[in-house]
């Protein structure tokens, strides 16, 4: 979704502006834009639709001289992508520049009182009104002209806005929208994401919502919404540069795929599921008092959710409902006092999921969160103490992988540690359990190896137009995902069934040649699906098997394709599964000449609702 960054320092702020947005146009975005201000507080902008290598071409040609400025990838939500609609928008005069991400809602009301003033508006967005009020209200003094525009302000927003008559500092406010601060030798850094920083510094401020910051070449002062100065609160981000980078590899997707030998090590060796649960932010008393868990999160993460569901019930015994965090924000919900809820998110920064968390925590019961961003929203409304991290790493390429892997784990081993908690398991199965999470990472690695096997096999398959991915239990669960994937990075119309429904209405479908990938991981029910195989084959499908060894041999002497992934214990092996059939999705993507780090229409971290 969309980026922002901000400079103010020594160097000249127009490569840097364009290099931070670079660093953020795996988000996904439309257009992109700079505004610099020159030594005689003079504010020039730069903005087009487009990439930003678009951007960079134009500056380059006509540099922007100045040593501090903003800049802003947009994706479209108020007005078609265009030169106009692209940010930063400025005020009449040009005095004012802002970037804004998110939503204000009641733009139209706003734009209706400001053209009563002789305010003149030029686009279609709703991030214009913010440079014109910022105009309309300014005393002399923008942190108090901003923090009178916050008040009448509705929506999301991260905003960072250039003075030309406060020509020695950026001001900084967010609200329901991401917003970093970074500090270092005499430069201050903004951005959205702090992956745009990284190469300058990991010391960072992740504002909080309605807190106001003044970045200046002396460092970083906070203030409250009341205008008073607050204490600061940096933190340094362990991610590394090259962890953000593409190290040889031709995707970003490629390379988390490959990562994801090291992101399973690291999210599981960080906590002990047998023996020592002091990571785990419930007490034994209080995980046997659990009546139920709701699961909300979108999209992947979603799919994770529902993994963990399947998890959890078999293990912990506990009954589990995995949520869409869009519908769960406001359809009717019969609470529980004794209930837990979990959201998932990679980002920590998705809109709908934040809401549902928000929601949850109204009704004043436990809540856990799910990570992979450290410092984000959904991080922090959970509080420090409730919040999990997935030990991922930065995850760069739109289509979630290692997040979903992790997170997907990390389900697993809350399981295994309630399960326990709770009386379910037994001491030889928990030490089995966790025998299989340390034996993870090894086996993804033995699993990558069929890479090449799925990039031939994708070179005969890449122009399906329709694919059905099948499967039962927790093998549904990753169809999902695998669905999902495969339609977002290739564009190919994918669907997941529950091998038991195919005969329910989707084999209406089926004609000769309809590409059926089938996953197999759980011995106890692949015959059946099996037989859903035989219903597809004998209309002409052709079929994929994602099995594991053991369930090789029921295949017999079926006419499928099949990925081999190696044996594990029943629970854990579909965990595996999920690497080939990301391998598959990208592969197919390539194939079809497809732009897998970016796919159409669609952002990182979906920030609005
Ligand atoms: O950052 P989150 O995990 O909250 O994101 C949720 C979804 O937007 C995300 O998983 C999306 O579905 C991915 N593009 C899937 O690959």
């Amino acid at each position: 979704m969309c980026g922002i960054v901000g400079y103010i320092g020594s160097r000249q702020a127009g490569p840097l502006l364009v290099e931070g947005l670079e660093r953020l146009s795996y988000r996904g975005y439309d257009s992109a834009g700079i505004a610099v201000m020159d030594q005689a507080q003079k504010i020039g902008v730069c903005k087009t639709k487009g990439k930003v290598e678009r951007l960079k071409e134009m500056v380059d040609k006509q540099p922007l001289a100045g040593k501090i400025g903003i800049g802003h990838t947009r994706w479209a939500t108020h007005g078609e992508p265009s030169d106009q609609n692209a940010h930063p928008h400025t005020d009449v005069q040009g005095e004012i520049a802002v970037v804004h991400n998110g939503i204000i809602e009641n733009h139209i009301q706003l734009r209706q009182y400001l053209e009563q003033y002789g305010e003149v508006f030029v686009s279609q967005t709703d991030t214009e009104v913010i440079a014109h009020l910022l105009h309309h209200l300014y005393d002399g003094n923008m942190l108090h002209t901003l923090q009178k525009a916050i008040g009448m302000l509705e929506g999301s927003y991260a905003l960072v806005v250039l003075c030309s008559r406060e020509p020695d500092a950026l001001y900084c406010v967010r609200n329901d929208n991401p917003l970093v601060m970074g500090f270092c030798n005499g430069e201050g850094f903004a951005a959205s994401d702090v992956t745009a920083m990284l190469s300058h510094t990991r010391n960072v401020l992740f504002l909080k919502d309605k807190e106001m910051a003044v970045l200046s070449r002396t460092g970083v002062k906070l203030f409250d919404v009341y205008g008073n100065e607050i204490e600061q609160h940096f933190v340094r981000v362990d991610w590394n540069l090259s962890d953000a980078q593409k190290g040889g590899y031709p995707h970003y997707m490629l390379k988390e795929i490959f990562e994801q030998p090291e992101a399973l090590q690291k999210t599981i060796a960080s906590r002990n599921v047998q023996g020592d649960f002091s990571w785990f932010p419930f007490s034994q008393e209080n995980a046997g008092k659990i009546s139920k868990i709701t699961i909300a999160a979108c999209g992947t993460a979603y799919h994770a959710a529902v993994m963990g569901k399947y998890f959890i019930e078999e293990l912990a015994h506990i009954p589990v409902n995995a949520e869409i965090a869009s519908e769960y924000r406001y359809r009717h919900l019969i609470f529980d006092e004794n209930e837990l809820f979990i959201a998932v998110s990679q980002s920590g920064e998705t809109a709908d999921t934040l809401a549902a968390l928000r929601r949850a925590k109204q009704k004043g019961i436990s809540v856990l969160a799910i990570c992979n961003a450290v410092g984000s929203s959904i991080a922090r409304e959970a509080g420090k103490s409730n919040t999990l991290y997935t030990y991922a790493g930065p995850e760069i390429a739109v289509a979630s992988t290692k997040a979903y892997l992790t997170q997907a784990v990390l389900m697993l081993m809350i399981a295994v540690t309630l399960g326990q908690m709770r009386g379910r398991l037994d001491t030889q199965r928990a030490h089995q359990l966790r025998e299989s999470l340390e034996q993870l990472p090894q086996k993804a690695e033995e699993t990558l190896g069929a890479f090449d096997q799925i990039q031939r096999l994708c070179d005969k398959l890449y122009q399906k137009k329709h694919v059905f991915f099948i499967g039962r239990e927790k093998d549904w669960a990753l169809s999902m995902e695998a669905a999902l994937k495969l339609k977002e990075v290739s564009y190919i119309f994918s669907e997941a069934y529950a091998a038991g429904e195919l005969k329910h209405g989707p084999l209406a479908l089926l004609e000769d040649g309809q590409l059926v990938v089938a996953v197999l991981t759980q011995k106890r029910l692949a015959e059946k699906t099996i037989n859903n195989l035989q219903e597809a084959l004998s209309r002409g499908a052709k079929v994929v098997a994602v099995c594991t060894k053991s369930v090789l041999q029921q295949l017999a002497e079926l006419n499928t394709e099949r990925i081999v992934i190696p044996d594990m214990d029943e629970i854990s092996a579909v965990l595996l599964a999920a690497i080939p059939l990301q391998m598959f999705a990208y592969c197919m993507a390539v194939a079809r000449g497809c732009d897998v780090d970016q796919p159409r229409n669609l952002a990182k971290s979906v920030t609005v609702e």
